[in-house]
């Protein structure tokens, strides 16, 4: 039988690079022993991408992206589709934890400053794959066609009729309609489920590519490769498989056991995953009282409302994602480890996480005057960290230089 396996994947590594891959990639990867609980959101990313696309597949066996069967569709898959519950609970869940797993990675990039020389492509295809995230569940919240699902779309895609000049047309264009309509409804469809998933695996791919040619950074940031061993492995690598392959497994587990709970106990998670007008059949006749997008989104959007001019306030909150793509260039400081930057920083980094969170609520309550000038404070707080980082660098790349960074990772 081994005989026959061996004959077999001979057969194949003649024609195809499989044992290469597996080497480059797993075997004869050598990643920093000392990855903490930070490091495994990056596989449980890659674990809700699965997810999301397998129950994707199944849900689109039974939806209708025709504006009249949509809602009633979906009601048909919770109610008569086999198992459909189930899928679809995991879907909407997914998409709140794909955006959990993600801020959890990024924070963990911000970090340990993994988004440093040489890892500024890793970080620029991972910013790509964050907008598109966003764009995948814009699109994919109107498919039930719900009264959120409706008014959410009307109130972001009309955000783009503020741009002067061709806002109006490029509005209209985008929707194929004066409103929100079947047209909408089609396109959108079409994105969702097949032109941005391929580019959300296409980026990913690359994402990895770009990991596996550098190197991954590590809690102390360490460059493992600059000291080898006589056999040319870095002496503080270890192979991904079987050493991170094993520990992955437990964060999968832990992941399956909180998802679960999620899917089973809450999936609505009190009106955050799944938002209570969206039981309701989309009317184009009536405005809910209060519209809000999920949760992921509402940072930006509390930074939206936070700004009195509706073309500034969509410029801030592209400006607030545009930020994220340039970190690399503005904080320019040799240090990548927040174990060894100084307290200044530390600090920094403390106040731009808790500004995150309260522009994260922020979004989700009624514009009242006095929540709009706490998002306002916050919102400058958010942007606050950029600048400090950008003029401390710009004044010296050193100012950062507190505590000495040590030659091998501390274990
Ligand atoms: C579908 C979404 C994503 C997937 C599947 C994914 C996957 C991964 C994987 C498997 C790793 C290696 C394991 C690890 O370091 O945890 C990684 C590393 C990394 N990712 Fe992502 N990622 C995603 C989104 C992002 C985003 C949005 C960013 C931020 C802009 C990002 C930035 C990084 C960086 C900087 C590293 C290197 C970390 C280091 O070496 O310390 N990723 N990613």
């Amino acid at each position: 039988m081994k005989a026959l396996l061996t004959a077999g994947l001979e057969w194949i590594d003649a024609r195809f690079p499989l044992t290469k891959m597996w080497n480059e990639h797993l075997a004869q990867y050598y990643a920093p022993k000392n990855f903490n609980f930070w490091y495994y959101f990056g596989s449980l990313a890659l674990l809700v991408l699965v997810i999301q696309i397998v129950t994707g597949i199944f849900l689109t066996m039974n939806y209708k992206p025709d504006s009249a069967l949509a809602f009633a569709s979906v009601e048909y898959i919770m109610r008569d589709v086999e198992w459909g519950w189930l899928i679809r609970y995991m879907h909407s869940t997914g998409a709140s934890f794909f955006f959990i797993v993600v801020y959890l990675h990024i924070l963990r990039g911000m970090m340990y400053g993994s988004y440093k020389k040489p890892r500024e492509l890793i970080w620029i295809f991972g910013m790509f794959i964050y907008f598109c995230l966003m764009a995948e569940a814009f699109m994919g919240y109107l498919l039930p066609w719900g009264q959120m699902s409706y008014w959410g779309a009307q109130v972001i895609i009309s955000l783009f009729s503020a741009i002067p000049a061709i806002g109006e047309d490029l509005s209209t264009w985008i929707r194929g309609d004066y409103v929100i309509a079947d047209a909408t409804l089609n396109r959108f469809f079409a994105l969702h489920v097949v032109a941005v998933p391929v580019a959300l695996l296409g980026l990913v791919v690359m994402h990895i590519i770009a990991l596996h040619e550098v190197g991954s950074n590590n809690p102390d940031g360490v460059e493992i490769k600059k000291v080898k061993g006589p056999d040319g492995k870095p002496l503080d690598g270890i192979p991904f498989h079987p050493y991170y392959t094993v520990k992955d497994i437990v964060g999968v587990a832990v992941f399956g056991i909180i998802f679960s709970f999620v899917v089973f106990f809450t999936p609505e998670m009190g009106g955050y995953f799944l938002e209570p007008p969206n039981f309701v059949p989309a009317d184009p006749m009536k405005t809910p009282a209060h519209i809000a997008p999920v949760w992921y989104f509402t940072p930006f959007y509390a930074m939206l409302r936070a700004v009195p001019s509706k073309l500034g306030g969509v410029i801030v909150m592209g400006l607030a994602i545009f930020v994220l793509f340039i970190l690399p260039w503005i904080d320019r400081t040799p240090i990548k480890s927040v174990r060894y930057r100084g307290l200044l920083f530390k600090f920094a980094l403390f106040i731009f996480i808790i500004s995150f969170i309260i522009l994260s609520w922020l979004g989700t309550q009624p514009a009242t005057q006095t929540l709009t000038r706490l998002a306002q404070v916050f919102t400058i707080l958010y942007f606050g960290y950029f600048v400090f980082l950008g003029v401390m660098s710009f004044i010296s790349p050193n100012w950062d230089n507190v505590k000495p960074v040590p030659e091998r990772v501390t274990s």
